[in-house]
């Protein structure tokens, strides 16, 4: 008999869905917006192997309803913290996850908000449509610039060693980064290991590229920005819940930092009443960091293939698989 598949989802991309359905019985989640729990855990009962999505928690509860064929779980993301780590290795279960293929996807979104935030483009398009535009004017929507200034980038791994990589054609003066370890791939392209502390009082871009761990929970808080200089531009890539958000709205209605471009944040969806849609030094976009066509059907040919290897007995072909 064939393996059964629980995909979280429709609308997945179709190559990736099609190396699954050749393979095994394929349950999908009909509808477009992310499954509720109690749906979950009636569809994930007795499956081989889940496909998730960075929307799907899945905790202990959602695998004791699952049971214990469970074999796999393979999440279309890189980041896993939905998934409950120690519940899950408590289980054996392999996980697979999807590092690498988004990093330039998610690199490139990352200077369009840099570049967004310095340059206030959203600020000053809106204000062309509003009949702002009188004139080209000496001073009208001028601001900062990446040439000459000093980076800082918050939990270097592969997406902001690209943004490294990529700011280095902007002729910034410095890139300095906190990780866990020295990286020798930073350092052979000049990017300094510092503490935290320095990194926020040096830089004039602030660049969050961190894992969300519980080390990084709320890294960002009252304190921290304080330590920003109030012409410091943050950028958040990673996971909203990496910020302390009334914090940042404070900052930014109070010029404590000069403006911050946000690919994440709490909660997803954004509700429309809030703070942070209502500041002009504030750019945001809906979560889109490896939203490119090509970037997102390589995701889910890597998750079926994640999926595909542990059904197949041989984890140790995962495409990739998490080390935790
Ligand atoms: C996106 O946030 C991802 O984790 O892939
Ligand atoms: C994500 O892939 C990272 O390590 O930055």
């Amino acid at each position: 008999t064939r393996p059964k598949v629980f995909v979280t989802r429709a609308g997945l991309p179709e190559a990736g869905l099609k190396l699954l359905q050749d393979e095994c019985d394929v349950d999908i989640w009909e509808k477009t917006n992310p499954i509720p729990k109690s749906e979950l855990m009636a569809r994930i009962k007795n499956v081989d192997g889940v496909l998730c999505l960075l929307t799907d928690k899945i905790d202990d509860e959602v695998l004791n309803a699952a049971g214990s064929k469970l074999k796999v779980i393979a999440t279309m993301s890189v980041g896993v913290d939905h998934l409950d780590l120690k519940a899950i290795k408590s289980r054996n279960i392999p996980i697979g996850y999807t590092p690498g293929v988004l990093t330039d996807a998610t690199a490139e979104l990352t200077m369009a908000l840099l570049l967004a935030t310095s340059r206030r483009l959203i600020e000053a398009n809106r204000a062309i449509y509003k009949g702002e535009w009188v004139s080209w004017s000496p001073t009208w929507m001028t601001g900062g610039k990446l040439s000459g200034s000093n980076i800082g980038i918050v939990g270097l791994g592969r997406i902001g060693l690209r943004v490294a990589e990529y700011l280095k054609g902007f002729g910034v003066a410095k890139i300095l980064y906190t990780s866990r370890t020295e990286k020798p791939t930073a350092t052979a392209i000049g990017a300094v290991h510092v503490d935290l502390d320095t990194l926020l009082r040096t830089s004039d871009f602030v660049i969050v590229t961190t894992a969300l761990v519980p080390e990084t929970k709320e890294l960002f808080r009252k304190e921290t920005f304080e330590k920003m200089k109030n012409t410091a531009i943050f950028i958040n890539v990673s996971r909203g819940e990496v910020v302390h958000q009334p914090s940042l709205i404070e900052a930014l209605k109070n010029n404590k930092i000069r403006a911050a471009g946000l690919d994440v944040m709490t909660p997803e969806p954004i509700p429309l009443d809030s703070e942070l849609l209502k500041l002009d030094n504030c750019v945001i976009t809906p979560h889109l960091g490896s939203a490119s066509i090509e970037t997102r059907a390589e995701m889910c040919v890597i998750s079926a293939k994640n999926v595909l290897a542990v059904l197949h007995n041989k984890p140790g072909e995962m495409p990739a698989k998490y080390n935790y």
